[in-house]
């Protein structure tokens, strides 16, 4: 198998991240491969806030939980995602969703029918570059609800975001904590051939 395609099929999602934060050029060349994915009509127009403040990176973790189980008991809707790297779904003790991991990106888009794609080939782009320098990532959605509380705004003004802007996802990047997860099999019967 090609080198790199087999370097991918050892990413996987990370929650447990070290203190230590992500040094600056290995954040350039991860941020380098995010401005490199594609764009519809290369449009080029998304931004991506990087923010290495814990107290925000909390709030908004915090906030990010929230919204995923709201005024429902965890129990109702949890399912297990990871025994290695556990989420707030396999876990309820875990109040921060972004996993006090050291660097959080936000990844804005133009609000069009493609923000979502647009948003979700730069993340991609940038879990595999945070793992092929040998760093942990986790790709993070809900972050539309997540920026449209008045935290959320409050904060996007202050990052100076465009206002035609949409929030998609976030980013959590940091140095891995402990052993590195094993692989989750992959389900069969995905590809069909025609
Ligand atoms: C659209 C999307 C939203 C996600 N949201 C969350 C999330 O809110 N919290 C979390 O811990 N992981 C989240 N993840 C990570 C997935 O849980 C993870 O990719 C999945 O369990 C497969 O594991 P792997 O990435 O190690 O292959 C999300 C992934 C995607 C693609």
């Amino acid at each position: 198998m090609n080198e790199l395609i087999e370097k991918m099929t050892t990413r996987h999602a990370i929650r447990r991240f070290q203190k230590k934060q992500v040094e600056e050029d290995v954040l350039q060349q991860i941020l380098t491969a995010g401005l490199y994915a594609p764009s519809a009509g290369n449009n080029q127009y998304s931004r991506i806030v990087v923010c290495q403040d814990s107290e925000i990176n909390e709030k908004l973790g915090r906030i990010s939980r929230y919204m995923m189980f709201k005024d429902k008991d965890p129990k109702s809707v949890s399912h297990s995602v990871s025994a290695d790297q556990p989420s707030i779904m396999d876990d309820f003790t875990i109040m921060n969703g972004f996993y006090d991991a050291p660097t959080v990106l936000t990844i804005f888009t133009r609000s069009s029918q493609y923000s979502h794609d647009d948003a979700a080939m730069i993340g991609e782009n940038i879990l595999l570059a945070a793992h092929f320098l040998g760093l942990g990532a986790c790709y993070i959605g809900r972050t539309g609800e997540v920026f449209a509380t008045e935290y959320g705004q409050q904060l996007r003004k202050e990052w100076g975001v465009p206002e035609d802007m949409v929030a998609v996802c976030n980013i959590l990047i940091g140095y891995i904590d402990g052993p590195i997860p094993s692989s989750k099999p992959r389900k069969e019967g995905r590809i069909i051939r025609v």
